[in-house]
């Protein structure tokens, strides 16, 4: 068949970047779409160093080596613009792609099954009518035999994958609402849980308690998200204090570092007061898993105003380069200057991610309700490796903290990988707005 396009209707074309015909251009549809989106953080994944949205492309690392993202613009070739909404559905609620083969559950498939069918309506209007068709392929992921066979991926679904799920379909209050989003379009798990040895999330819903008990990503430890009862790190910020945190990466207990800005700046900060507290009502209802440290001894700032101080001691490191902006009490400036005195990272028992704030520095993300050019400088051209443990074992035993001690050779393995992000910068800055 043939169509006369007229010059007015080819710059229509043009300029909407629409490459063909939208299945449903419902504005409002659309509109909820682009908001699920956010809720699911897609393009934090789909945008690859090239920085085209949802083009694909970013390399999520796994054990088995690099997964590349899909192109998931309209794009009829390259990208999701000839898929049916079942089709949709299927590759974002179960992991399977158009031509029936299996994806790698680096796509957090596992999770997005219990998206509601009105979210994924709308997610697929989105794509389909607002998210511009890119014409290029994503690369290719190759991974390690046996792993480079994606039929596997259907075993590991059946011994591994969430079971029973019940699409939530409206959420009567702020608890089960939080319950939708964590469990299912914030994959907070995804990070947030343990893996077991198939890395596999060992748990997919909150009545489990290894659910959200903390994890590991990329050598960073993420915390525990369980904040009911009492105890150190989220048991004792208020639902307000979480809900804060998510909207600006930063409240009086802590600031942001490592994967979870990316999650703060694509999504959280751009939710609603209400979703985000939402958020927070659920995981005050999850009742912590470790007991709570008991009370220390040792008051550190005593320790540190003693009039003798060796300088090659945790103290005197501490003095001499921290305490203008975390000050001799540990207890910071916030929000501009997290407290370093009971905050999580820091009493966290793996330390490398403390570790690699001190060596690379760190910048808080600038979110629009707390827009931020604060920065940690690093110290790796000034400080050793058994500088940077003495130090660390030092704010690690200081003003109520309790965890181990720091080893140097545990400093020299975090320098190395700091100095390969130095060397090969990775996916680069990332889109943020779509
Ligand atoms: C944690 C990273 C991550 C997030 C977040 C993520 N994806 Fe993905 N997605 C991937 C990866 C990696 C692949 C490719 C997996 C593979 O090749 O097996 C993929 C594949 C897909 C595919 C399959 C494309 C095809 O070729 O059939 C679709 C559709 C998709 N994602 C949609 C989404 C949507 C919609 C969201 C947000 C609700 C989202 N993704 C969020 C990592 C992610
Ligand atoms: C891509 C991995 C990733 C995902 C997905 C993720 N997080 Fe995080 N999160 C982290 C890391 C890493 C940290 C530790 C950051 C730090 O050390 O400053 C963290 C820290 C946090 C903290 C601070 C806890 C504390 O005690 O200091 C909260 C709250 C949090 N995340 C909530 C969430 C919620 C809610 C979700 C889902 C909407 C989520 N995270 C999804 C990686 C992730
Ligand atoms: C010039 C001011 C400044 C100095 C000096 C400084 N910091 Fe920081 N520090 C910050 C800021 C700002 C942040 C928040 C940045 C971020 O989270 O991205 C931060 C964050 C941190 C964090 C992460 C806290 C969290 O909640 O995740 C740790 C740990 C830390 N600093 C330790 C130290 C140590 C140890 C020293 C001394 C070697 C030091 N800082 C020196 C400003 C400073």
């Amino acid at each position: 068949m043939i169509k006369l396009l007229t010059l007015s209707a080819l710059a229509a074309l043009g300029s909407a970047s629409l490459a063909h015909a939208a299945p449903n251009a419902d504005p409002a549809l659309a509109d909820r779409g682009a908001y699920v989106a956010k809720l699911g953080d897609c393009v934090a994944c789909h945008t690859g160093p090239s920085n085209q949205p949802f083009a694909g492309g970013r390399a999520v690392p796994s054990p088995f080596g690099d997964i590349y993202s899909s192109n998931i613009t309209s794009d009829p070739k390259f990208g999701i613009g000839d898929y049916s909404l079942d089709e949709f559905s299927r590759a974002v609620r179960e992991g399977v792609r158009k031509d029936g083969a299996r994806l790698y559950p680096a796509m957090p498939y596992p999770s997005y099954a219990n998206i509601s069918d009105d979210d994924i309506k709308a997610l697929y209007s989105f794509f389909l009518n607002r998210v511009a068709a890119v014409p290029k392929q994503a690369p290719e992921t190759k991974l390690v035999w046996p792993f480079s066979m994606r039929w596997g991926v259907g075993l590991w679904d059946w011994a591994f994958g969430p079971d029973g799920v019940t699409p939530n379909a409206v959420a009567t209050d702020a608890v089960a609402r939080g319950k939708y989003l964590v469990e299912g379009l914030g994959h907070c798990g995804s990070c947030h849980t343990p893996r077991g040895f198939a890395f596999q999330e060992k748990a997919y819903h909150g009545d489990d308690p290894l659910f959200l008990s903390g994890g590991e990503i990329d050598h960073w430890p993420t915390p525990s998200l369980r904040a009911g009862g009492s105890g150190p790190g989220l048991p004792s910020w208020t639902q307000e204090e979480i809900a804060q945190f998510l909207a600006t990466g930063r409240n009086a207990h802590g600031a942001v570092t490592g994967e979870m800005k990316l999650v703060i700046e694509h999504s959280t900060a751009l939710l609603t007061d209400e979703d985000n507290l939402a958020i927070a009502a659920y995981l005050k209802s999850l009742p912590a898993s470790k007991a709570p440290r008991p009370t220390p001894a040792s008051d550190a700032t005593q320790r540190l105003t003693a009039a003798k101080v060796d300088p090659n001691s945790g103290e005197r490191l501490f003095l001499d380069n921290c305490s203008a902006c975390h000050f001799v009490d540990g207890k910071g400036a916030p929000p501009a200057f997290p407290p370093l005195a009971n905050n999580t990272l820091v009493n966290a028992d793996d330390p490398a991610g403390m570790i690699h704030v001190i060596l690379a520095g760190s910048r808080l993300p600038s979110t629009p309700y707390a827009p931020s050019d604060l920065a940690m400088p690093n110290f790796d051209w000034r400080l050793s490796d058994d500088e940077v443990a003495n130090l660390a074992t030092f704010v690690r035993s200081a003003w109520g903290n309790q965890a181990p001690a720091v080893k140097p050779d545990q400093v020299s393995k975090v320098r190395e990988r700091v100095v390969k992000e130095n060397r090969e910068p990775s996916a680069g800055p990332i889109f943020t707005d779509p």
